[in-house]
């Protein structure tokens, strides 16, 4: 090929400012995902490690109002995030959280090696049974994806809620996902209805071993709830000194019983910068699945309940 007498410039990478961790990594490794055998390995677990991790006010909000993106995390904790992410096959964010956050869902973190190199940046998840998202290619997700920063994202849509867009026809999405989306995009159809057996053993068919769920409200509710909790393998939460007041998105899931509805165990209080990160496991209150999930996430006493 010919080469031109000037050189192009190099295109800005604007969007990459590195985070760097001002905390000890090795605090939370006890509940992070450890994978011993590669995703092509031939036993695959039924299930991907979750890690349900957010950002929380005093006052158990995680965001001003529905729809609107409220900054909790200081500095410090949001160097967490973006280290955890890069411990994770893919990152896990519902529809709604999409929409008001447009959020890029890649890891800026960088250590010695610099910024998380692709082959590591988790994949972005959005979960929409009710096919809500309506990607056009110009969110930010894709644009990380065109710059090589992040991976495309997968979209798990409801199938029948699809099956309505395309008869209805959005001209924009319907081009888009009939062109093979953008930058790695695929859509999953989800046949039950928030159904988290099955989102997770779709996942873990797709090679991932491991996901973060970054919230927002709706999902973490939801796999916060009795019969869900045995797909939680760990939690991180991180807390703002802060109340935004009444009116806020709350994290509090739906009480199926007579007592609390979900306890952690194994806690661990790590202090970092203003905020406080709470890390541990669930006491599953209904067994079933996780024997076959992956590595250093099963756990045996899981089921005990104790006083509230
Ligand atoms: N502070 C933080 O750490 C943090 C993190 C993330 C988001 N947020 C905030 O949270 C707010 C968004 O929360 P949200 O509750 O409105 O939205 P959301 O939880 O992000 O997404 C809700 C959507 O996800 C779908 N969904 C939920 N569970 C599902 C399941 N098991 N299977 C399939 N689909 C499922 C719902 O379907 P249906 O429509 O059928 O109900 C709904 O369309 C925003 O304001 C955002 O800024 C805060």
């Amino acid at each position: 090929m010919e080469e031109k007498s000037q050189k192009a410039p190099e295109p800005v990478k604007a969007s990459i400012q590195p985070l760097y961790a001002s905390f000890d990594l090795k605090l939370l490794e006890p509940y992070l995902p450890h994978h011993s055998t590669p995703t092509s390995a031939r036993s695959q677990p039924l299930f991907p490690h979750v890690t349900l991790t957010y950002a929380q006010s005093m006052d158990g909000q995680i965001s001003l109002s529905q729809g609107t993106q409220t900054i909790l995390s200081g500095p410090e904790t949001k160097a967490m995030t973006h280290y955890l992410r890069t411990r994770h096959d893919a990152i896990l964010v519902g529809a709604g959280t999409a929409i008001a956050d447009n959020p890029g869902l890649n890891s800026r973190f960088a250590d010695e090696n610099g910024i998380t190199s692709l082959e590591k940046q988790p994949r972005p998840v959005i979960l929409d049974a009710s096919a809500l998202w309506m990607p056009r290619g110009d969110e930010k997700v894709f644009e990380l994806g065109r710059k090589g920063e992040g991976k495309g994202p997968w979209w798990l849509v409801g199938s029948k809620e699809l099956r309505d867009i395309k008869a209805d026809g959005d001209d924009h999405t319907i081009k888009f996902i009939s062109q093979g989306g953008s930058a790695g995009m695929q859509v999953i159809t989800l046949k039950g209805h928030k159904d988290w057996q099955e989102i997770l053993q779709i996942l873990a068919r797709e090679g991932i071993r491991s996901v973060m769920i970054e919230g927002g409200a709706s999902v973490i509710n939801s796999l916060l709830e009795a019969d869900n909790q045995k797909f939680v393998s760990s939690i991180v939460v991180t807390i703002a000194p802060t109340y935004l007041g009444t009116g806020g998105v709350v994290v509090s899931p739906r009480r199926t019983g007579e007592t609390n509805e979900a306890r952690l165990k194994d806690v661990k209080w790590v202090p970092m910068g203003q905020d406080i990160v709470v890390a541990g496991r669930l006491e599953h209150k209904s067994l079933g699945l996780r024997s076959d999930c992956a590595e250093g996430t099963n756990d045996k006493n899981s089921h005990q309940q104790k006083p509230l």
